[in-house]
């Protein structure tokens, strides 16, 4: 039997669905029974009757899975799939800023421990940030976390006065303005999509073609027409990019932009997981009860 038929019977036989992010290795994606960005990920498994969910992600989208659907049996393969991002702000600190700003209303990004959610008013993902953000009551102050370069394009987008915490991707923010100039450089007339956590993005994202989420992403390879599209995300995405539409050449605005977090999980991991349980991801439930109110305004916006 094959790595896959094993992991297709052991699906069956666990009652499990396996959600995969469009970062995850091209094999893992491959197999699963939905791949997706973080928004479309949190609402099927939200939405999830099966005994088991195992998350080919990163620990908060297992998290965060474990939050919005808690009866049922979270696997993460890898406990080494962290987030870069997701560490920059802690429980604590955000305590500490919110004590500064008495009263703000507090937006944190999905990738945040389920901690820092339950300090949150609302989540959001690149997909619904503006969104979300829109929804503010007008002239109530507003703190956002952590990604500053999200939060700068939130800012710009929506013209709401915001405060930034100081976090960043460490996979985008390398994407910055030099790194643009020479991939444009290099591939003359292409278009760029970018994701809103690259790096600089004040000078970086008005000059891109679109910002979008990874879903976003997906949508557009699926209509564009261009014979060449310059992509300012994690290199896994193009996986899904290019066998949507062979005809259009999808190239890395940098070869060189991996999460490592995002490739800790392998088959054997997957198969490893179905077949031990393991590794089951649980929340203390007075934390899950408060950030799943965070979590559900962030799917309902
Ligand atoms: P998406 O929600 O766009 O999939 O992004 C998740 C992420 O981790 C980006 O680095
Ligand atoms: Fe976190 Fe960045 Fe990796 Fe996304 S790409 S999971 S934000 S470290």
């Amino acid at each position: 039997m094959t790595l896959a038929e094993e992991i297709r019977t052991l699906k069956e036989e666990r009652d499990a669905v396996l959600l995969a992010h469009n970062y995850q290795r091209p094999e893992v994606q491959d197999i699963a029974d939905f791949v997706g960005d973080s928004l479309y990920l949190s609402r099927k498994a939200m939405e999830s009757d099966r005994s088991v969910i195992v998350f080919a992600g990163v620990r908060f989208m297992a998290e965060t899975a474990k939050i919005l659907n808690p009866r049922r049996t979270v696997l993460l393969p890898d406990l080494k799939a962290g987030c870069g991002l997701a560490d920059a702000i802690t429980a604590e600190q955000l305590r500490a800023w919110k004590a500064e700003h008495p009263g703000a209303f507090v937006v944190a990004y999905i990738n945040t421990s389920a901690e820092v959610k339950a300090e949150a008013d609302v989540c959001c993902t690149s997909s619904n940030a503006l969104k979300v953000v829109q929804q503010v009551e007008p002239g109530r102050e507003i703190l956002f976390l952590p990604d500053m370069f999200l939060g700068d394009y939130v800012r710009r987008k929506t013209g709401r006065a915001m405060h930034l915490w100081v976090g960043d991707c460490p996979v985008h923010a390398k994407l910055r303005p030099e790194t643009l100039a020479r991939a444009r450089a290099e591939h003359p007339g292409a278009p760029v999509v970018a994701h809103p956590e690259c790096g600089c993005a004040s000078q970086v994202l008005p000059e891109v073609d679109r910002v979008l989420s990874t879903d976003g992403m997906v949508r557009f390879a699926e209509e564009t027409r261009d014979r060449e599209v310059l992509v300012a995300t994690e290199v896994g995405i193009l996986h899904r990019m290019r066998r949507l539409n062979p005809t259009t050449r999808f190239s890395a605005l940098d070869a060189e932009a991996v999460c490592p977090y995002m490739k800790e999980i392998d088959l054997e991991d997957v198969r490893d997981a179905l077949a031990r349980l393991q590794y089951r991801i649980e929340v203390d439930p007075e934390v899950a009860g408060k950030a799943r109110r965070a979590l559900e305004r962030m799917v309902a916006a």
